[in-house]
């Protein structure tokens, strides 16, 4: 056996290569077995550091998975909204020593996090590598880029740092390297590889005892600008309410930091309209930022659309709290007392025989699923993990209690819980990636909102950068409209992590723990969905034979058979529409409205009324307002409403009613 001499590696990679190229030859007729390391050539790093990573949220997500590693129990985060000139970002965590500072610098893609070094130096546990130094949190980094996500955002950042116990605070200030491909052509000639610069200096502390570290990214790109402050929705919009083509213009965000002027490019703020009061406390901010969600579905949209409600600034803040470590807004999900509000099940791992099959389990004595499931925290209870985002303070946006009534004949959600160990015995720790293990729950119910929370969301060790998944790791179904009303939270406790790739934004899919666990998943869907056919086929009524022979009725039982005909859940019934006199606001909320379309009566009606006036009495008005309703009902059945906006869906009935009105004129 040969070694090659890997000391030469890391400064200068080529100088190494004629080394290993000459033993290879050499052992040619020796037929000795050459033994090398694999070495990262620098250009990878410089893809890494440029372009993994699309999202501006994406490098707040990693500043934040940091802080959580460094234990910290408070962030903030001042992206200086709407001007987005300075972000800085402040935590209270352990602080970087010189040695580990040295290292982060000197190792991009070298994480110290779960390796002896990391122990050694203070990143991690001194007993346990992959767990945070002082709190045992599970370290969320591994790979040693996540910092440097932050080159999207700015090429020039600062690290402001502080041990505890020190009187000194030590300040790196970075100017990043960004490289064209022509560049990195040439870079592969040269040999010598550089990502940036850093000045590095020391300050007095006065108060020994503080810690913690500060970043700051200073003239942000103006890309990264424009994202932030939406550039691009502004611009669609502007272009479309300025043709004068005769076409319905697309609508602004209901809420949105201000927006931008097309001609001049400035941020006009005056017209921002965001959910909150400047004066309500971080919580409620936030809370109010969740409720105008739900809200929609009261007022007049079923479907509420996050990518419609919201400008990119409060879609990102919405994506970094249902990604990081913090407790749920309204309550974990498995500590709410449901009580008998909700029926819930357990979801079998396999089965002896035939398919595996859902439970019931009496919940109504338990004092919440955790209890009566034996579910183990996802995050530590008593472990702070704060996170203020520009005074908001971020919680999990996900609501399981006062969902809105529906016309569903199940009036419950359906909770189904499971629990799974996969030990992977017999197969080599590396290709297996050792044991899996994980909780989950599938909430069903007839409506899920926002529509982005359609899904399976996977966290690891509580964090994800995932999402939720809508096609539920690629499941394939003909069921869509039942797996429309399926949200659901997968956490991981062990493995699955070696399947993440590197922006933590998506999976290898073949990795074993993923292929495991998206077959465990689809056959978890499909006890959900026996299941709920089951216990709405237990609920049916035949609401048919009931119905009075008028034509109202008539009308009614012809939508109703063709919601069922055309692959709708039989037991629910079709969206309720009303026509409303004055505002959409539904306050009362009463439930009969509830996930209803609300259409504003004069703007359908406005031409026609006038029109008809003489000759229509009031039961041919209403008749023919029925009309209008079952034919609103069947686009809506059609799922033809389901991506226009709420003022397409009155323009387009009200161009419906004006055809009907004509034809009957005559
Ligand atoms: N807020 C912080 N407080 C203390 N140390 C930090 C902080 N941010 C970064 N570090 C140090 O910098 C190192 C590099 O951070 P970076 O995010 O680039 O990589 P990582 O967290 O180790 O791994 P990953 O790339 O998977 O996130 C960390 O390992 C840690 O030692
Ligand atoms: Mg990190």
């Amino acid at each position: 056996m040969v070694k090659a001499d890997t000391s030469k590696f890391p400064i200068d990679g080529n100088a190494a290569e004629p080394d290993l190229a000459e033993l290879i030859l050499n052992a040619r007729t020796s037929k000795e077995h050459v033994e090398t390391v694999l070495k990262t050539d620098d250009r990878v790093i410089a893809r890494v550091t440029d372009g993994i990573y699309r999202r501006p949220g994406s490098a707040l997500r990693e500043l934040i998975s940091n802080a959580y590693d460094a234990d910290a129990t408070e962030i903030f985060i001042d992206t200086d909204a709407p001007r987005f000139g300075t972000i800085k970002i402040t935590d209270n965590g352990v602080g970087m020593s010189p040695a580990v500072l040295a290292r982060l610098l000197e190792h991009i893609g070298g994480s110290s996090k779960r390796t002896n070094e990391g122990s050694q130096i203070g990143v991690a546990s001194s007993s346990d590598s992959t767990v945070s130094n002082t709190k045992n949190r599970k370290l969320i980094g591994k790979i040693g880029i996540g910092l440097f996500s932050v080159s999207q955002l700015t090429q020039r950042f600062q690290i402001i740092t502080k041990i505890k116990g020190e009187k000194y605070r030590t300040i790196a200030s970075v100017v990043m390297k960004t490289y064209t491909e022509d560049d990195l052509k040439t870079i592969g000639d040269t040999k010598k590889f550089e990502s940036g610069r850093v000045t590095i200096w020391s300050e007095d502390a006065e108060d020994a005892e503080s810690h913690g570290t500060t970043i700051i990214l200073n003239d942000l790109k103006p890309q990264a600008k424009d994202t932030l402050r939406s550039k691009d929705i502004w611009a669609t919009i502007q272009e479309s309410q300025a043709e004068d083509d005769g076409l319905v213009a697309l609508q602004a965000p209901r809420f949105h930091i201000g927006h931008i002027d097309a001609n001049t490019g400035e941020l006009i703020t005056d017209t921002a309209r965001v959910p909150w009061n400047l004066d309500d406390d971080p919580e409620q901010k936030f809370k109010k930022l969740v409720d105008c969600v739900w809200d929609q579905l009261k007022h007049s949209d079923p479907n509420p659309k996050l990518s419609e409600l919201f400008d990119y600034y409060l879609q990102m803040v919405w994506d970094l709290s249902l990604a990081a470590p913090i407790p749920y807004v309204n309550g974990d999900p498995f500590d709410i007392p449901f009580g008998n509000t909700i029926r819930a099940f357990e979801l079998a791992n396999s089965s002896k025989k035939g398919a595996p099959q859902a439970i019931e389990v009496d919940v109504s004595s338990k004092k919440n699923l955790r209890e009566a499931f034996q579910i183990k925290d996802d995050l530590n209870k008593s472990d702070k993990f704060e996170i203020f985002l520009d005074g908001l303070k971020l919680a999990r946006p996900l609501k399981f209690t006062e969902l809105p009534a529906t016309t569903h004949a199940i009036k419950e959600p359906l909770v189904f819980v499971g629990k799974c160990l996969q030990p992977f015995k017999g197969v080599m720790r590396e290709i297996s990636g050792g044991p899996l293990e994980f909780d989950a729950y599938l909430f069903w119910t007839p409506k899920i909102a926002p529509r982005e929370h359609r899904g399976s969301l996977i966290r690891i060790n509580g964090a994800s950068g995932t999402l939720f998944d809508v096609t539920f790791m690629r499941y394939q179904t003909a069921e869509m409209n039942r797996m429309n009303q399926i949200t659901c939270e997968i956490f991981v406790k062990q493995g699955l992590d070696g399947a993440l790739n590197i922006d933590r934004e998506s999976f290898n899919v073949a990795h074993p723990h993923y292929v495991f666990l998206s077959r465990w998943l689809h056959s978890a869907l499909r006890q959900v969905a026996n299941m709920q056919k089951k216990v709405a086929s237990e609920l049916r009524k035949d609401n048919i034979s009931q119905r009075t022979d008028d034509t109202i009725g008539r009308l009614q039982s012809f939508v109703e058979r063709e919601w069922e005909v055309i692959g709708n859940d039989p037991d629910e019934s079709p969206p309720p529409i009303v026509f409303s006199d004055g505002s959409h606001e539904n306050s009362s909320g009463s439930p009969t409205e509830q996930g209803a379309y609300v259409f504003d009566r004069s703007t359908l009606f406005s031409e026609i009324k006038t029109k008809r006036k003489t000759s229509t009495s009031d039961s041919s008005l209403k008749v023919f307002e029925e009309k209008l309703k079952s034919i609103a009902q069947l686009l809506a059945a059609y799922g033809v409403f389901d991506n226009m906006t709420k003022s397409r869906q009155e323009r387009l009935l009200k161009s419906i009613g004006d055809i009907m009105a004509t034809e009957s004129e005559e």
